[in-house]
C-alpha cells in the first residue's frame, strides 16, 4: 500500500491514481518525494527512469484528449434527465472532471449509429449535384448541438470531424456500404467537386450552431470497407489528388480555416499518409492514426514518421474500449502516442448503453466495445469505465499546450524482464510545473525513482496494475 513517511523530505505538488481494482478513481495519494525515501526500496519491485527537463528535451507540445462522439452517444446522453445529463458533462469536460478537451465526432452514420444509415445528403436515389437535399437532419443537429454544449463546458475543445461514407449518390456503387454484387465502394471521380462542397456545408452547418470544426479527416479507414457499415475505399493517390485539387481549394474559396488531417489509418501502412503529404502538402496540418494494427503498444511508427516529416502534426484519433480487452488498453494507447510525437489522444465511442450500443445491424460491428461511459437510460444513471479513468490519469493533469519531455528507462531490475510493464510520460505545463504519468502493469506495487537533467530526484511507491500521476514543481521552485 502507498504509506510511507515524508517526515524530513520535501513533498511534491501531490499525486494521484486510478487502479484497475477500482480502490483509487483519480484519488489523491502519498506524493513522491525529492531524493529517495530510504525506508521504502528493496521491499518492492523497482523501476527507474530519466527525464530531460531542459529546452534540448523539449518535444511537440499537447493539444488534447478525448473521444468520439457518436450518433449513439448523443442519443443515449439525450435521454438522461438534465441533472444527470450536466453532471455526466461535467465529469467530463469540467474542471472538477476529466477535462476533456479534444472530441472526435462522425460526420453521419458510424457503426455506432441506430439505424438507419444516413448522411446530410441522401438525395432518395437521384444524383443531386446542387445538394437541393442537403440536411445535417436531426440526428447531425443533435450532434451539434451537443458539441456546442461541450464548448460551453470546456471553452478548449478542439473539435475533430470524421466521414465514414459520403452519400450514396456519389459513389459508383450508389450505396453507403460496401455492396458485394457491384464492389466499387469508392468515390465517382466526377463529383470530387461535390465531395468537396459536402465537407464545406458540413463544417458551415455546425459552425452555425456553435459547434466550430477545427479539423477534419476526409474518409476514416480508407483502406478498409465493409458490407456491414458505411465505408468507402481511397486510394493514397486519390485521397492527394482530392485534397489537393478539389477540398483544399474549396475550404479557403470558402474563408475557412478547418486543418485537414491525412490517412486516420492503422500504423502499419506509414506509406499512405506519406503519398498524401507528397501530393497535398500545401493543405495537410497533421496525420491521423488508428490503433488496429498494433501489437503490444507499439506506437515507433510514428517516431519513424516524425522523423521524415518533423513539421507535421501527428494525432491517434481512434482506438477501441472494450471490457473484453487489457485493462491497461486507454493507458496504453495514450502514452504511446504521446511518447511518439502524438499530440493529441481520441479513443473511440465516448459513450453506449449497456450492451455495446446503440449499433448498426450489419457485420463488421465492434459487439463488445464500450464507450469510456456506460449510459442506462432506465435508470437515469451512467458508470465510468475503467478507460475513463486511465485517460482522465492523463487529460486532467496535462493542460493544452504542455510540452513532452524527452525521457528513457534506466535500471528497472526484476521489472525489465517483464516487456513494458512501466512505463512513464513527463510533460511541461505552461505554469512551469511538471506533469509524470507512470503506468504500472505489474500487479505488485512498484518503487519508481525519477531523475532529471537538472539534476533532481523524485521517488515513490506506485500501486500495482494503476496509472499514477506525479505533479512536480516548477525546477527551482
Ligand atoms: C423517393 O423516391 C420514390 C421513388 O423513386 C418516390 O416514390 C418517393 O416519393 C420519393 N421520396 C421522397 C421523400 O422524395
Ligand atoms: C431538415 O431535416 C429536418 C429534420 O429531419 C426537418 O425538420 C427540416 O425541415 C429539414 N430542412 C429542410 C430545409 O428540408
Ligand atoms: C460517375 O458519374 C458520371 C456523371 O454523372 C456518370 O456518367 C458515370 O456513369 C458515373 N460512373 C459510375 C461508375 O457510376
Ligand atoms: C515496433 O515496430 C517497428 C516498426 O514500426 C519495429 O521495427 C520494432 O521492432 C517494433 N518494436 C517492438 C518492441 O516490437
Ligand atoms: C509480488 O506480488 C506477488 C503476488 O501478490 C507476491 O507473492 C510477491 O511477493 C510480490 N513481490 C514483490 C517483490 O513484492
Ligand atoms: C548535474 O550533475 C552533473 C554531475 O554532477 C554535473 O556535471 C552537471 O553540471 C549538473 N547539472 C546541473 C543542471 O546542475
Amino acid at each position: 500500500m502507498m504509506r510511507f513517511s515524508i517526515l524530513g523530505l520535501v513533498a511534491a505538488k501531490g499525486a494521484f491514481a486510478s487502479s484497475v481494482d477500482g480502490l483509487y478513481k483519480l484519488t489523491s495519494v502519498d506524493a513522491p518525494v525529492k531524493g529517495r525515501d530510504s525506508g521504502t526500496p528493496g521491499l518492492n519491485f523497482e523501476w527507474a527512469f530519466s527525464v530531460d527537463d531542459t529546452p534540448s528535451g523539449h518535444r511537440q507540445t499537447v493539444r488534447g484528449f478525448g473521444a468520439t462522439v457518436t450518433d449513439g452517444t448523443v442519443e443515449l446522453f439525450n435521454e438522461l434527465s438534465d441533472p444527470t445529463r450536466s453532471a455526466l458533462l461535467d465529469e467530463l469536460l469540467a474542471e472538477n472532471g476529466a477535462k476533456f478537451n479534444m472530441m472526435r465526432h462522425t460526420i453521419a452514420a458510424s457503426e455506432m449509429s441506430p439505424e438507419p444509415a444516413y448522411t446530410y445528403d441522401d438525395a432518395n436515389g437521384t444524383v443531386d449535384t446542387p445538394f437541393r437535399h442537403f440536411n445535417i437532419s436531426e440526428r447531425g443537429r443533435n450532434m451539434a448541438l451537443l458539441l456546442a454544449e461541450m464548448t460551453a463546458k470546456q471553452p478548449e475543445l478542439t473539435i475533430v470531424g470524421s466521414s465514414w461514407s459520403p452519400p450514396a449518390w456519389m459513389k459508383e456503387n450508389g450505396d453507403l456500404r460496401e455492396n458485394l454484387y457491384m464492389g466499387n465502394n469508392v468515390l465517382n471521380q466526377s463529383y470530387a467537386t461535390q465531395f468537396a462542397q459536402y465537407f464545406v456545408r458540413y463544417i458551415h452547418a455546425y459552425g452555425g450552431r456553435n459547434a466550430k470544426v477545427n479539423a477534419f479527416t476526409i474518409q476514416n479507414q480508407p483502406l478498409y470497407t465493409s458490407a456491414g457499415v458505411p465505408s468507402m475505399s481511397m486510394s493514397a493517390d486519390e485521397s492527394a489528388k482530392l485534397i489537393q485539387e478539389d477540398i483544399g481549394p474549396a475550404l479557403h474559396d470558402a474563408g475557412l480555416q478547418t486543418e485537414i488531417w491525412a490517412y486516420d489509418g492503422n500504423t502499419d501502412t506509414p506509406q499512405y499518409p506519406q503519398t498524401v503529404l507528397d501530393g497535398a502538402s500545401k493543405y495537410v496540418k497533421a496525420v491521423a492514426w488508428q490503433c488496429h494494427a498494433v501489437a503490444d503498444n507499439n506506437w515507433t511508427a510514428l517516431t519513424d514518421f516524425h522523423d521524415k516529416n518533423s513539421d507535421i502534426d501527428q494525432y491517434m484519433t481512434n482506438c477501441w474500449t472494450s471490457s473484453t480487452d487489457k485493462w491497461s488498453q486507454a493507458a496504453d494507447f495514450t502514452i504511446g502516442p504521446l511518447l511518439n510525437w502524438g499530440k493529441g489522444v481520441m479513443a473511440w465511442a465516448l459513450g453506449t448503453d449497456g450492451q455495446n450500443g446503440p449499433h448498426l445491424d450489419g457485420q463488421g460491428v465492434c459487439e463488445t466495445c464500450h464507450g469510456l461511459v456506460v449510459v442506462d437510460v432506465g435508470s437515469d444513471t451512467y458508470e465510468l469505465q475503467v478507460d475513463y479513468y486511465m485517460m482522465a490519469q492523463f487529460s486532467k493533469f496535462i493542460p493544452k499546450d504542455s510540452i513532452v519531455l524527452s525521457s528513457n528507462d534506466e535500471t528497472c531490475g526484476e521489472a525489465c524482464d517483464l516487456h513494458k510493464s512501466l512505463e512513464a510520460v513527463v510533460t511541461l505545463s505552461p505554469d512551469g510545473s511538471r506533469v509524470a504519468v507512470i503506468v504500472n502493469k505489474l500487479a505488485n506495487d512498484t518503487y519508481v525513482t525519477l531523475h532529471t537533467t537538472g539534476n533532481q530526484t523524485w521517488s515513490g511507491l506506485v500501486y500495482g496494475a494503476s496509472v499514477v500521476t506525479w505533479v512536480l514543481p516548477a525546477v527551482g521552485a
